[in-house]
């Protein structure tokens, strides 16, 4: 990764542990506990690059972008729960409800949503655009968005054509909101806020697909997490239902879709632009 998103990541590392105090019971342990194993920071980074691209100064909104970070966190422990995926690894750790136990982990997960709001309140913003944001991803992780891509990942039962839009609901919506919170924060127009959704959707499209490529192809060490297990769970991977070939030519297609809405958006910041990249071609 560039610098600049090495520093931003570093950043959000350390807003993210800094309202928390583990000592102060099981609860605030585990969501500690959560945040300090050390993810990609992908949601954050769109959403600060993106300002940086718009020429806001970024650590600024460090507490909204580690909001992005804290939903994210919570639907991985979620997703972990021996009743949805069932898995002990996560970020090369041990999963919350391995390393504490599972109602530890649904109430770290629960606690975790609740406070991530408590950081999109705080935003140094005016009324009216933090409750913009609060709504966009409010839709965005709810019954239109992750929650239910969740829901209808549990009850897939191999319908290849339902995949796509599995994927968006429960993945790329968030990413899409981490982007449409960024043009929030900068009043971007109506107009450039449906290319940039543009953009965020494909990002966020291509973004599973390469998840559903790494479970099939990728290195468990450099992930971090258990591969090879969506075949076991009837998980909805689109390399297993519609192929290799298929897959990676539809990340190339959304790869040009998203480029296509950033040249017309005029974004031009190097680390936006990388980042924008990896989401699509990445070991991890
Ligand atoms: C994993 O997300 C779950 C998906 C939505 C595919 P990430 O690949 O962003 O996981 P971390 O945050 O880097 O661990
Ligand atoms: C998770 O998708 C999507 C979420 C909203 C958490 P996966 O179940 O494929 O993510 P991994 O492979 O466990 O990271
Ligand atoms: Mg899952
Ligand atoms: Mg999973
Ligand atoms: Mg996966």
């Amino acid at each position: 990764m560039a610098d600049r998103l090495q520093e931003l990541a570093a950043a959000v590392d350390r807003e993210l542990l800094a309202g928390l105090d583990p000592r102060r019971g099981t609860l605030e342990a585990a969501m500690h506990y959560a945040l300090s194993v050390s993810g990609k920071r992908l949601r954050p980074l769109l959403f600060l690059t993106l300002l940086e691209a718009c020429r806001i100064e970024a650590p600024r909104y460090l507490g909204l972008a580690s909001a992005l970070e804290i939903i994210h966190t919570y639907s991985l422990i979620h997703d972990d729960l021996p009743a949805m995926d069932d898995d002990d690894l996560r970020r090369g750790m041990p999963t919350v409800h391995r390393r504490f136990n599972e109602a530890v982990a649904l109430l770290a997960g629960d606690t975790l949503l609740t406070y991530a709001f408590e950081k999109i309140a705080a935003a140094p913003l005016p009324a009216e655009r933090t409750v913009e944001i609060m709504a966009l991803v409010t839709r965005s992780i709810g019954k239109d968005g992750m929650a239910q891509g969740q829901a209808l990942d549990l009850e897939f039962r191999g319908d290849a054509g339902a995949i796509a839009e599995i994927h968006r609901l429960k993945t790329a919506e968030l990413i899409k909101a981490s982007l449409l919170a960024a043009a929030a924060v900068a009043g971007m127009d109506g107009e450039r806020r449906r290319t940039l959704a543009r953009a965020g959707l494909a990002l966020g499209l291509g973004f599973q697909l390469a998840d559903d490529l790494l479970d099939v192809t990728g290195d468990e060490a450099q992930a971090g997490k258990k591969l090879r297990k969506d075949g076991e769970k009837g998980s909805p991977n689109a390399v297993l239902h519609l192929g290799l070939d298929a897959v990676r030519a539809r990340i190339d297609a959304l790869h040009g879709e998203s480029q296509a809405a950033i040249a017309e958006l005029g974004i031009d910041h190097p680390p936006f632009l990388e980042l924008a990249r990896l989401m699509l071609y990445r070991s991890r």
